[in-house]
């Protein structure tokens, strides 16, 4: 997720879940092909199995960055069709190709043809005044053709005039039944659902129907819900007992980080959410907020986490 998500964030969910995929934000094409590549692309192979998604439109390029994403060793590539904002419809790609199956299927096609690891495809149910049912259908004929391994589905249109990227995440209504039919109708199609999945319990639910969900907003705002993915999804035991000792096993990759550069709060910005509902959730965040004004280590963390209680709000009742 732009802005949200980096490298740190995807080493610290790893920590919370061994089975998840974990996806990189939207890199475009432009910026694989000419920019540093080496930051833009670098990960720690803990962070594994990893998907890295592009955004772009012209088949060779694709290719071209599909197969640098694949020699570097990303597990999966997935092309987005589903991000509204200006800049990305002026470069002709995001949910704009919605309007154009045909070339994404060419896309699918030619990454298909550079790599042996999946391709994937993200996309919107729609875009505009499209109808779902048919332009949905119309994009997942054309690239099932052309071999794409998945297509997950944010379950809402987008607008691509009038409504800011946060807005296209909020307003459009969700439709699940839509996503469903998608999977009944392409029973060969591997089909992912996202949109406004807030619980472990309720991807659990829409697994009667599709074959995978995505987590977005709640994976990143909550990430203490991803510690049930293993155990209610794939039946294995949870990483760690609790939140707080995943995030104490964090201490050792926040070590090794800072002796190599980033400020503390560029790693623990993404464990804010860690705690909901429990003791000192709040002193957590407010100690953690240190973080951002001073050149701390790791001790904050750790002081910080001795703030917190491991223990439900319905175990102790005491105001976080
Ligand atoms: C800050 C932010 C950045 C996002 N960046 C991306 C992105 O780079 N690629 C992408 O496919 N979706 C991106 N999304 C959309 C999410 O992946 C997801 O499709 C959307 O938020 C709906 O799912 P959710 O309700 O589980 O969050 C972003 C969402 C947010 C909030």
């Amino acid at each position: 997720m732009m802005e949200w998500t980096d490298r740190h964030c995807r080493f610290f969910h790893r920590l919370l879940t061994r089975r998840a995929l974990l996806y990189s934000e939207m890199l475009t094409t432009g910026a694989v092909l000419n920019g540093d590549r080496a930051r833009l692309l670098r990960f720690d192979r803990d962070e594994h199995p990893l998907a890295l998604q592009l955004g772009g439109s012209e088949p060779r390029a694709l290719a071209d960055c599909a197969r640098i994403g694949a020699d570097v060793g990303f597990d999966e590539i997935n092309l987005n069709v589903g991000c509204p904002s200006d800049r990305v419809q002026d470069g002709r790609f995001g949910a704009c190709l919605m309007a154009e199956p045909a070339l994404v299927g060419d896309g699918v096609a030619a990454m298909k043809a550079a790599v042996s690891i999946p391709v994937t495809v993200k996309c919107r149910i729609a875009v505009d005044d499209q109808d779902p049912e048919a332009a949905l259908e119309l994009f997942a004929q054309a690239i099932e053709r052309a071999g794409a391994d998945a297509l997950i589905v944010h379950a809402r249109k987008a607008w691509l005039k009038g409504l800011s990227p946060k807005e296209n995440r909020e307003v459009p209504p969700l439709d699940y039944e839509r996503v469903y039919r998608l999977k009944a109708a392409h029973p060969r199609l591997t089909v992912v659902l996202n949109g406004g999945v807030g619980s472990v319990e309720d991807a659990r639910a829409h697994l009667a129907r599709v074959d995978g969900v995505m987590m977005g907003r709640a994976a990143y705002q909550e990430p203490w819900r991803l510690l049930a993915v293993d155990p209610a999804l794939f039946g294995e035991d949870a990483r760690f007992a609790s939140p707080n000792d995943a995030a104490a096993a964090f201490v050792p990759y926040i070590e090794r980080e800072l002796a190599a550069g980033p400020r503390l709060h560029a790693i623990t910005r993404h464990l804010h959410g860690l705690f909901r509902a429990v003791p000192g959730a709040r002193a957590f965040r407010r100690h953690l907020a240190g973080a951002a004004t001073s050149n701390a280590g790791p001790e904050l963390l750790l002081a910080a986490l001795s703030l917190v209680s491991d223990r439900p709000r319905e175990a102790v009742d005491v105001a976080a």
